[in-house]
């Protein structure tokens, strides 16, 4: 199976930097290190930086930019203290969301039923979604990793595949240095497709520079989320550079 379809790679910079000058800087030295990729049409590249250094980053750096999550409230604007709709985020240059990243559902304890709502303010407001899914070490360890995911698909089933992607992202894999294998995986992504064959199909958790290659070829990989490799410009620039095929 071919990739007909653009590929993503999307850099997570989670709750990072610290300052907005190492966020100018990080933008910067990240644009100069894409460059070369920019104008591949088989891969696209997007960046999802804390929503405080949005301005900076679409300033300094031609990447697609990226939310980290959006409002459930179904308000573009209105009386939410604290919160960013998914309106406001597109009007600061968002073109895609994460939504349901394994550390929102575990430390903000969010359900089902508010990732869904958060998917309908994103897909209203014209935002592509990155829904994230993925087990845990235990689910895992029990084989109950289909299980687990196809609960979690539930919150988009009603939702086109036009405007989703799927990242499958293992909880035991983010920021471990561990992956599952290829060929689980592959597995994982082919469950996921065959319950909605158009949707794009993401893995993430930590990918870098070293096994980026790995999932290159595989034709059930639509691309990678990467988290702690984003915020370093040459390792994030060699992932991107193995999906070019540069
Ligand atoms: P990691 O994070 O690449 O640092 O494992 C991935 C993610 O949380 O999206």
């Amino acid at each position: 199976m071919k990739h007909s379809r653009p590929r993503w790679v999307i850099g997570n910079w989670k709750m990072h930097p610290l300052t907005p000058l190492t966020a100018k800087e990080l933008a910067l030295s990240l644009g100069n290190s894409l460059q070369p990729f920019l104008q591949n049409d088989s891969t696209c590249i997007a960046i999802a930086p804390s929503v405080l250094h949005f301005s900076l980053v679409e300033q300094h750096c031609p990447l697609t930019l990226c939310a980290q999550d959006v409002s459930s409230f179904g308000m573009d604007v209105g009386a939410a203290t604290g919160d960013i709709s998914a309106a406001q985020l597109q009007a600061m240059g968002a073109k895609l969301t994460l939504i349901g990243h394994s550390e929102r559902r575990s430390y903000l304890q969010e359900s089902n039923d508010l990732l869904q709502q958060k998917v309908q303010q994103a897909i209203h407001a014209g935002l592509l979604v990155v829904f994230c899914v993925g087990e845990t070490k235990e689910a895992y360890d029990q084989g109950k990793t289909l299980e687990v995911l196809s609960e979690q698909l539930k919150v988009v089933s009603g939702f086109d595949c036009a405007n989703l992607m799927i990242a499958y992202e293992p909880v035991w894999a983010i920021g471990t240095g561990l992956t599952p294998t290829l060929p689980e995986i592959e597995a994982v992504h082919r469950h996921i497709k065959s319950l909605r064959s158009e949707v794009l199909v993401l893995y993430g958790g930590s990918v870098n520079e070293t096994n980026a290659s790995s999932f290159v070829n595989s034709a059930w990989i639509d691309g990678v989320l990467v988290g702690g490799a984003s915020l370093v410009p040459e390792k994030f620039a060699a992932i991107a550079a193995a999906f070019a095929a540069l």
